[in-house]
């Protein structure tokens, strides 16, 4: 049997002039993992995943391939294969004979290199298109036939820098399904960066959170969604938060009672920082965790200032106190909103951490 890598980062510094691309990293990644990175714009991402390829030299620490260190090994003898943003394929050659390529640049026989190309384009589905050159295809199908080629290379590691990033909304949520069971399928490990988180809570088996060049979080979707691990990733993951500050007024084991003076009322938060009764701290709620109730009794309630309509849920920015809040509320048979009406909320999940020294709205900033 093949022997899929696997990948140990070691407290990998870069340095560029005065910018610390990245800060003393280290991450492991399992054999046949699907990992993605996601992190805001010049948050590390693409070097760290160009030094794992060995395209770019940490200035500090070390990168592990299936154990062995790898730092003075360069980029086509490492077993990699990379895929960027920009698709590239050979434009005067057939989709079969682009994916051919690598194994047949490998000096693999003809038979063998034919049995390879035909499985991954039937586990790619791109039967159909083999016998068109890459202009005669859609953008999605391009980038397929490029993800296609970096597989057939024989790498047992796919590193793919925001492949879907020149696609379509549509072809985007096709092909990353169909690029995660295809690395499944063959046994593949694979790290994908992406910016769209949604994307990433998807297709991932771990994700890696990156922020200024440090690693910030690592995990499954559900534990990085249920447990972020401060107010940045809880606006991070999903995209909006309602950043508040509140008052510990009691814990109970997990759980603390928080005074939300700006909202006038007392909400119960999960305890995510060690904190204190009586200390001013963050609250993290997001918008999908308050609930609008169907009649108003005149308890915590707010007035509909504005709301944006996406179909399937609304989104109300409701003043309860002055504060207003972020809500979304699914589509219901009873919710038809008009500015100026009122309703109870609920705030069903909430997350506290110690206040950020930098202050709420810094804190969760994507800089
Ligand atoms: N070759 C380089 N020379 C100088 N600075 C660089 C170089 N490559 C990256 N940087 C800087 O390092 C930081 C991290 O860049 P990187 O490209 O890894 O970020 P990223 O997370 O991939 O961002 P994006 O989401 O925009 O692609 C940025 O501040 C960037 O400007
Ligand atoms: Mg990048």
């Amino acid at each position: 049997m093949i022997k899929i890598p696997e990948i140990e980062v070691q407290n990998i510094t870069k340095i560029y002039g005065n910018i610390v691309a990245l800060n003393n990293v280290s991450l492991r990644i399992r054999d046949g993992e699907y990992v993605c990175i996601i992190g805001p714009s010049g948050s590390g991402k693409s070097t760290l995943l160009k030094i794992i390829a060995g395209i770019v030299k940490p200035t500090k620490g070390s990168v592990y391939i299936d154990g062995i260190d790898v730092n003075n090994v360069p980029f086509d003898e490492r077993g990699i294969g990379v895929v960027l943003q920009d698709i590239l394929l050979f434009p005067n050659m057939k989709v079969r004979d682009n994916i051919s390529y690598p194994p047949l640049v490998k000096g693999l026989d003809y038979k063998t290199v034919n049995s390879i190309t035909s499985e991954i384009i039937r586990n790619i589905s791109l039967t159909v298109l083999t016998e068109r050159f890459p202009d005669e295809l859609s953008r999605g199908s391009q980038q397929k036939t490029a993800i296609a080629r970096a597989v057939a290379s024989g790498a047992r590691l796919i590193l793919m820098d925001e492949p879907m990033g020149s696609l379509d909304t549509r072809s985007a949520r096709q092909l990353r399904h169909e690029l995660r069971s295809l690395i499944k399928d063959l046994g593949l490990t694979a790290i994908h960066i992406t910016h769209n988180q949604e994307e990433a809570m998807s297709v991932a088996d771990r994700i890696v959170i990156l922020r200024n060049g440090k690693v910030i979080q690592v995990g499954t979707p559900q534990e990085i969604y249920f447990n972020p691990r401060n107010l940045f990733i809880a606006r991070f993951i999903g995209g909006e938060l309602n950043a508040l500050e509140g008052k510990v007024k009691e814990i109970i084991g997990n759980y603390a009672i928080i005074e939300i003076e700006s909202l006038g009322i007392n909400i119960k938060a999960k305890i995510m920082d060690k904190i204190n009764i009586g200390e001013k701290v963050g609250i993290a709620v997001r918008p999908e965790d308050i609930l609008l109730k169907e009649k108003s009794s005149g308890i915590n309630t707010g007035i509909i200032k504005s709301y944006k309509y996406y179909g399937f849920y609304y989104e109300v920015f409701l003043d309860v106190n002055n504060t207003v809040l972020q809500i979304k509320v699914p589509r219901k048979r009873w919710f038809s909103p008009t500015i100026g009406e009122k309703f109870d909320i609920d705030i069903i999940r909430a997350y506290v951490y110690k206040y950020p020294e930098e202050g709420l709205e810094k804190a969760i900033a994507y800089e």
